[in-house]
């Protein structure tokens, strides 16, 4: 439980005081800032920006006898599938090379079982009654819009440092109605766990109820270690199939924060027979993706060792961010019993456990000092979280020192927040 360490009431109100005016002080500064979503900052669009000058020659075009420029190769070049099973480690006939955004291709998994169901039940989910999916929360705002948005019951599963609670999940999926569940199994947005091979090991395990449930699998930080060494993770696609429910997961990652964000290439992978199932689905919305992105790309990154040389080079931009990050609520808030967070070593964010009920004040107040962070409850299923206490703090864009000062104003915010509580309480 959450106490102050002030001694009484009357040292609290001082210290609230006191932190007013320093609150005043910053928001007499009239700044401008912004730490609510993970983007790559300016340095590293520049990193990789001499991409744009790969494919200048028209023969440089075509690869394995097929003109990118041309229609054709639905499910990506081969070079291309190729280049995404090497880094995911599973097969190239598992890869499905799409277009700009692996959020496209997650929200076309969803789609399409909604519309036609999936490999294993060609019942549509339109067709249920109800359709249920879960959230490990905090999470990903965007994948629990995707389900909310196909009118879906989203329900919270508690995340822990090493993934999801897997009591619960396994619980839940005796529920027919249960038909799918989000993951970021590696650095995990927001928080930047990621998922112990026990619970890897749990997820290829289950047994649903419903024989399309679907693991959505978003390895989108697979390669976004920003301290020490790449760190290997399982294939989960062969540990599905070795538990004998090949067409279970889905696994998605892209480019977008190798390269760039928007204008990257994206893979979905799964086992042969849901990528022969999605094929034929996407072929009647699309002839072909980019396939000169696709080459411009496997040019450009060539292979695993090559990106992993890369991802070193915006490791280099992004560890002094975080450290930084780090240090400041370390320095501002630890002792205090009012804050947590977990220090990550990849992905793009810190997530920051507030005094439950001060999320919301706090980032009112950091609006109002001019720094913008991502919503309170963005984090949870329906945009509400109950303890409003998760914050998400995206150091990656700002350059370090509005970053300094932009986690100045939010220490503050936070520190007032939590003290207003207490004083009211
Ligand atoms: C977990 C996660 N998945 C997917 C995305 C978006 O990926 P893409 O640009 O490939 O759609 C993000 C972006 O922040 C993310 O955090």
């Amino acid at each position: 439980m959450i106490a102050t360490s002030c001694k009484n009431k009357e040292e609290l109100q001082k210290n609230y005081e006191k932190m007013i005016q320093r609150y005043e002080a910053l928001k007499s500064e009239g700044l401008k800032l912004d730490m609510s979503r993970g983007k790559p900052s300016k340095l590293q669009l520049d990193l990789v920006s001499d991409m744009l000058g790969v494919l200048v020659d028209h023969a440089q075009c075509i690869v394995d006898g097929c003109d990118s420029r041309n229609y054709g190769e639905l499910a990506g070049l081969k070079c291309a599938r190729e280049y995404w099973a090497e880094l995911l480690g599973c097969k190239p006939s598992q890869t499905f090379v799409g277009g700009n955004a692996s959020l496209n291709l997650m929200y076309d998994v969803i789609s399409k079982a909604y519309t036609h169901g999936l490999t294993d039940s060609p019942r549509p989910w339109c067709r249920e009654e109800k359709v249920k999916f879960l959230c490990p929360a905090p999470g990903y705002d965007r994948h629990f819009r995707i389900t909310q948005s196909f009118g879906f019951e989203l329900i919270a599963v508690e995340m822990t440092p090493d993934g999801p609670d897997m009591d619960t999940v396994e619980r839940l999926v005796q529920d027919p109605a249960v038909k799918g569940i989000w993951c970021v199994p590696k650095y995990s947005n927001p928080q930047g766990y990621t998922y112990s091979e026990d619970t890897v090991n749990r997820f290829a395990n289950l047994k649903p109820a419903a024989p399309d449930f679907t693991i959505m699998w978003d390895n989108a930080y697979c390669i976004h270690e920003f301290v020490g060494e790449f760190e290997p993770f399982p294939d989960i696609i062969s540990l599905c199939e070795a538990a004998g429910r090949p067409n279970m997961v889905y696994e998605f990652a892209s480019t977008s924060k190798v390269t760039f964000p928007g204008a990257g290439i994206s893979v979905m992978a799964t086992s042969e027979a849901n990528i022969a199932y999605q094929t034929k689905l996407l072929g009647v919305q699309t002839i072909s993706y980019d396939k000169v992105n696709q080459l411009r790309h496997v040019r450009y990154l060539k292979d695993k060792a090559h990106t992993l040389e890369l991802m070193k080079k915006h490791a280099a931009i992004m560890a002094p961010k975080f450290e930084m990050v780090v240090r400041m609520l370390k320095e501002e808030l630890s002792g205090q019993n009012i804050a947590q967070w977990h220090t990550p070593k990849g992905g793009y964010f810190v997530c920051v456990a507030a005094m439950p009920g001060t999320a919301k004040r706090t980032l009112e107040l950091c609006k109002e000092a001019g720094v913008t962070m991502t919503e309170a409850g963005a984090t949870h299923p329906y945009g509400i979280d109950p303890q409003d206490s998760m914050i998400r703090i995206a150091p990656s864009l700002p350059p370090i020192a509005e970053l300094e000062k932009a986690m100045q104003v939010f220490c503050t915010c936070l520190q007032l927040a939590a003290w207003e509580k207490m004083l009211q309480d």
